[in-house]
């Protein structure tokens, strides 16, 4: 069996469903990845998780690294022991964090030297240590450490990204050859900022190195939404059709819609459960606050066709209270609510891509959801 095929094709677009075959169980593709940063998806029990569907849940080597320590989590026997899930994890590299979160990072040919966000403490990540890391970790998908830039830099260093990231994947396809106990894969990351000829040099260069499935990252940074579509469908035209095509840090409905419409196979965003927690919730028409004083007395579910245990059990009027009065039991409450609404949506999505009427299903989605208050 190959580790990736496609099982059907959206007649109308790019859309396919496929399956995924990796060392902690068989994943349906399109897949809606929850993150879990630091060895926990917040607020919400893996038990759940299990219980939606999910096996397949992402980590974040930067984050991991820092603490709790590789000593630790080797000493574990690895990131499943350690925190008890036995499924699927995908590990990004730390590429993106290195630039969003620490102090002081340098990048040269070699690497990139940083300051930790928690300590200040000095280190060091190559391409080759953060294979190590990742082996170490167990991961079932590790990510090549890559160069991620901000919309608005310059041809010239959107270039320079470019290169080092294709010499990086490179470099971390070959430490991981070292490996012959390593079960996992290794992805690329396509760099090239909105430059469409650097999209096209970095899919080629990567696709060069034939790794099983490639990411794109880059996108959704702050540009507007159609030069997001645009460059994501450009630059999945490169890709072949026989490849896993993870995009990075997407993850709410209309952005989940499109990016499955160019071929997406797969994505991930803290963005269900980092809003949850703030009190912004999934309707099907659309994000609520239940913050919101309208709710008061509303003894209503979040959304009246949500089967998840938050809907069946509580109204929008207990969750406001639970929020106004900072008790832990909203943030459970909410995630609970949104991860089962994104995972909901997730299986329509390969539902309606199988049955042939995937074009109709995401316009009626959306219509309904752009209704929304918030
Ligand atoms: N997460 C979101 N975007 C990116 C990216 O471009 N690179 C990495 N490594 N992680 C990401
Ligand atoms: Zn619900």
């Amino acid at each position: 069996m190959s580790f990736f095929s496609v099982v059907s094709r959206d007649k109308d677009s790019d859309a396919r469903t496929g399956k995924m075959i990796l060392p902690h169980g068989v994943v349906d593709t399109p897949v809606f990845m929850p993150v879990g940063t630091l060895g926990t998806v917040k607020a919400i029990d893996f038990s759940d998780l299990t219980d939606m569907g999910f096996n397949m849940i992402l980590g974040n080597t930067y984050h991991l690294y820092l603490r709790p320590g590789m000593e630790v989590i080797s000493a574990a026997g690895g990131l499943h022991k350690f925190i008890g899930w036995d499924k699927n994890i995908l590990t990004d590299s730390g590429g993106f964090q290195v630039f969003s979160l620490s102090k002081l990072r340098k990048i040269t040919d070699d690497g990139v030297a940083f300051r930790s966000h928690i300590d200040g403490s000095s280190h060091f990540f190559s391409p080759e240590e953060v294979v190590r890391i990742q082996r170490i970790l167990g991961s079932d998908v590790m990510m090549q450490l890559d160069v991620c830039t901000s919309p608005g830099i310059s041809y010239k260093e959107a270039l320079e990204a470019v290169k080092l990231t294709t010499s990086w994947a490179i470099r971390s396809k070959k430490e991981l050859a070292n490996y012959d106990d390593y079960t996992g894969v290794l992805f690329p990351i396509i760099q090239g900022n909105f430059f469409p000829e650097l999209r096209k040099r970095s899919a080629e260069e990567l696709l060069q190195l034939d790794l099983p499935g490639i990411a794109i990252g880059g996108l959704s940074v702050g540009e507007e939404f159609s030069v997001f579509e645009d460059t994501l469908a450009y630059t999945v035209g490169f890709i072949p059709q026989n490849k896993p095509r993870y995009i990075m840090g997407i993850g709410t409905p209309e952005y989940i819609l499109t990016a499955v419409e160019k071929g997406i196979d797969m994505f991930d965003c803290v963005f269900p459960t980092r809003t949850a927690r703030n009190a912004s919730v999934f309707t099907h028409t659309g994000r609520i606050s239940l913050k919101r004083k309208e709710y008061q007395k509303d003894f209503s579910p979040i959304d009246n066709t949500c089967d998840c245990y938050t809907c069946r059990n509580y109204s929008k009027a207990y969750l406001r209270h639970l929020f106004k009065s900072g008790e832990i039991m909203a943030s459970v409450l909410a995630t609970h609510h949104n991860i089962y609404f994104l995972k909901n949506l997730v299986d329509k999505i390969r539902e309606h891509i199988t049955t042939g009427d995937y074009a109709k299903f995401k316009a009626d989605f959306l219509s309904a959801y752009s209704g929304g208050k918030e």
